[in-house]
């Protein structure tokens, strides 16, 4: 018998209160009780984006709402900055090409964090810059882009909105959007609002709903000026998904009940233990200095093959975790720590990790990296 866990940075583990909430008879979304229930969930999700723009919900992956963030503040020609550090950042350059937007990429070593001199002599010498997009947490490599730096460069610029892909990092590490002055924020569902996959979430700044005013670029389905006029009368422009909706109530509450606080406490101790415990096994990881605290990518060591290693994880011990993706295929293995995660979920995949190198023939001390997370975890 094989308990398989979701230990991928997406889907994640759902809790079994959601699931029970998803499961009842699908209500009707022009019904007032529906109505009821969205006023909660705008209201949940503002608290979880830390904002009091209107945060709108579409029934697509993330991606989808990556894509509405491009065609509702751009216009055909206009030129922006892409910050491409892994397979996402390579994504906000492929909407763009396909919308006609010229873009220049910030290219970054895969695992690295961008430097933010590097925008912001990139906006000194192009001042026609129309957008910054980056991820705030890269999940194909675990790094995690200083975004608070990049919203202090941009912000100064009344012509330039800053765009941030927080799809892996909103509900794990602080990202205030209005403090911080983010124009567009985007999260999806099947990460830390540990629900399945299905809807995407995006909120303006006031900054931002200006360039909507402007931007020519077609748009349908995700026209951002037409959702929030329905959303402010608790409503969708099409029909939502509407069970994944009342999941999403239940995931909100959850947010609420624990702190927003806690939340980030949780994941940077679960993320630093399970640091410190690859470290502990001599392995390296992919993004030492600044890491997400969403996933930890770890190199697959010399002689080890990282796909078998994350194919051994699943057939021992129905362990999910995900490989590398594109350039990094084979080369490292990644473990989450997003969303439906507590101490011991770590210490399950910091033994299995041990378990699986040792009888791959890696010399491991066994229990050298579960005692590692456990010093973290016990404090
Ligand atoms: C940072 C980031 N951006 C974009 C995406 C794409 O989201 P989706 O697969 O939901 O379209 C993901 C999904 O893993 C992600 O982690």
């Amino acid at each position: 018998m094989l308990k398989k866990q979701l230990f991928s940075p997406g889907p994640t583990p759902v809790p079994e209160r959601v699931l029970l909430a998803m499961a009842g008879p699908v209500m009707h979304h022009r019904d007032p009780a529906y109505e009821e229930l969205f006023q909660e969930v705008r209201e949940g999700l503002q608290y979880v984006f830390q904002t009091k723009s209107e945060v709108l919900v579409f029934a697509s992956s993330g991606t989808g709402a990556m894509e509405g963030a491009v065609c509702n503040t751009l216009s055909r020609g206009d030129e922006v900055l892409v910050v491409r550090g892994g397979k996402f950042g390579e994504r906000w350059g492929e909407i763009c090409e396909a919308y006609g937007v010229s873009f220049t990429p910030i290219d970054v070593p895969w695992g690295k964090a961008v430097d933010p001199l590097v925008i912001e002599k990139a906006l000194d010498t192009q001042p026609a810059i129309k957008a910054v997009f980056v991820q705030a947490s890269e999940t194909s490599t675990g790094a995690m882009h200083p975004i608070k730096d990049i919203a202090d460069i941009v912000k100064k610029r009344d012509g330039t909105i800053l765009v941030v892909d927080a799809i892996s990092a909103l509900g794990v590490s602080d990202l205030p959007m209005d403090q911080w002055g983010l124009d567009v924020v985007i999260s999806g569902s099947q990460k830390a609002f540990m629900l399945p996959p299905g809807l995407s979430f995006v909120a303006l700044s006031a900054k931002a709903w200006g360039f909507v005013e402007k931007s020519t670029l077609p748009k349908f389905y995700f026209n951002f000026k037409e959702e929030v006029a329905s959303v402010q009368k608790n409503q969708s422009q099409f029909t939502p998904a509407i069970s994944l909706v009342v999941g999403l109530r239940e995931a909100l509450r959850m947010f609420k009940e624990e702190g927003l606080e806690n939340v980030f406490k949780r994941h940077e101790k679960l993320a630093r233990a399970t640091r410190e415990a690859a470290t502990a096994l001599g392995l390296e990881l992919l993004a030492p200095e600044s890491p997400s605290n969403a996933l930890t990518a770890i190199k697959a060591p010399e002689g080890v093959d990282g796909k078998k290693l994350k194919k051994n994880f699943e057939d021992k011990f129905g362990l999910i975790i995900a490989g590398g993706q594109s350039q990094l295929k084979g080369k490292i293995i990644r473990i989450a720590h997003i969303g439906y995660f507590q101490p011991l979920d770590i210490i399950q995949a910091v033994s299995a990790l041990e378990l699986v190198l040792k009888d791959m023939g890696y010399p491991v001390e066994l229990g050298k990296g579960v005692k590692a997370a456990e010093e973290i975890l016990v404090s």
